[in-house]
């Protein structure tokens, strides 16, 4: 399939996990790919793999995305490389582990500036660039809706995550953008086994209910293309059936 063909698409936190994989996806389907994540070394030296799938071109800007004049050089990077940007993934996000008692506003802050005010900048820096026809797909997290303890900014980062797609779906309409959000349920990636509450047995989690970056990746590809072209202001749980549990 060649559903990205001539666009251009910028992932957020590519150099590893689960933007890799999206990168890889979209590569696949024609898109040239902006890999932004603060560690450049790690997504130069993974360019090779998402040329392997078929990317036609891609640029590795370094950018953290809780900086907003990286997030605007990075957009307007791939604007005077290729003259557009079609979508934008937001998909860079770190957690904390620590109980409320314990918890700091530089905790909170390094939370809420990475995985929500960077989904923020690139929407504010794309939709001030895109035209219509743009796209945003923001990668929630479960924790938007259901939580387990000592990650309490991540998971009001990643319900408000859910709230800044409603108002970008809302306010984009009238340009012809759109804004989605997905909900990874468990994925495997190193963020997933790196949670100490997963590591201490405090949160357990079935085999059957771990998912596949590949996973992810195939319902950015649905959302970000104009297979979803009817679809705007929703939040599409990939997890597995875990949320519709008692
Ligand atoms: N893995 C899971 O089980 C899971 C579940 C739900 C949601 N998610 C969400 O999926 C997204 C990707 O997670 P992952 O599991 O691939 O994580 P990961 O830790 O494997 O990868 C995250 C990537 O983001 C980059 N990054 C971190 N901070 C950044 C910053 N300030 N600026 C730019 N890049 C930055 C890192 O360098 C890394 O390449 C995150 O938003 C995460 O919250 C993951």
């Amino acid at each position: 399939m060649t559903r990205f063909q001539d666009r251009v698409a910028i992932v957020t936190g590519a150099g590893g996990g689960i933007g890799l994989a999206i990168a890889k996806r979209l590569g696949s389907e024609g898109a040239r790919i902006v890999m932004a994540d603060r560690s450049t070394d790690k997504a130069k030296a993974l360019t090779p793999e998402i040329e392997k799938e078929g990317a036609p071109d891609i640029w590795v800007s370094q950018c953290d995305v809780s900086i907003e004049e990286q997030v605007e050089a990075t957009v307007q990077g791939a604007m005077d490389r290729w003259g557009r940007v079609d979508l934008v993934v937001n998909n860079a996000g770190l957690m904390t582990f620590k109980a409320i008692e314990d918890l700091t506003t530089e905790d909170w802050n390094k939370v809420l500036g990475v995985d929500l005010l960077g989904a923020f900048y690139f929407t504010k820096h794309a939709f001030r660039r895109m035209k219509p026809g743009g796209n945003i797909v923001n990668i929630a997290s479960v924790h938007a809706v259901m939580t387990s303890p000592l990650v309490a900014p991540y998971a009001a980062a990643k319900a408000a995550v859910l709230s800044l797609t409603r108002t970008s779906s809302i306010e984009g309409k009238p340009k012809g953008f759109r804004a989605n959000a997905i909900l990874p349920g468990a994925i495997d990636t190193p963020m997933l086994w790196e949670n100490p509450n997963i590591k201490s047995g405090a949160e357990k989690i079935d085999k059957s209910d771990v998912g596949r970056p590949e996973d992810i990746a195939a319902a950015v590809a649905f959302l970000g293309s104009d297979d979803g072209a009817f679809v705007t202001g929703a939040a599409l749980d990939v997890d597995g059936g875990r949320l519709a549990k008692l």
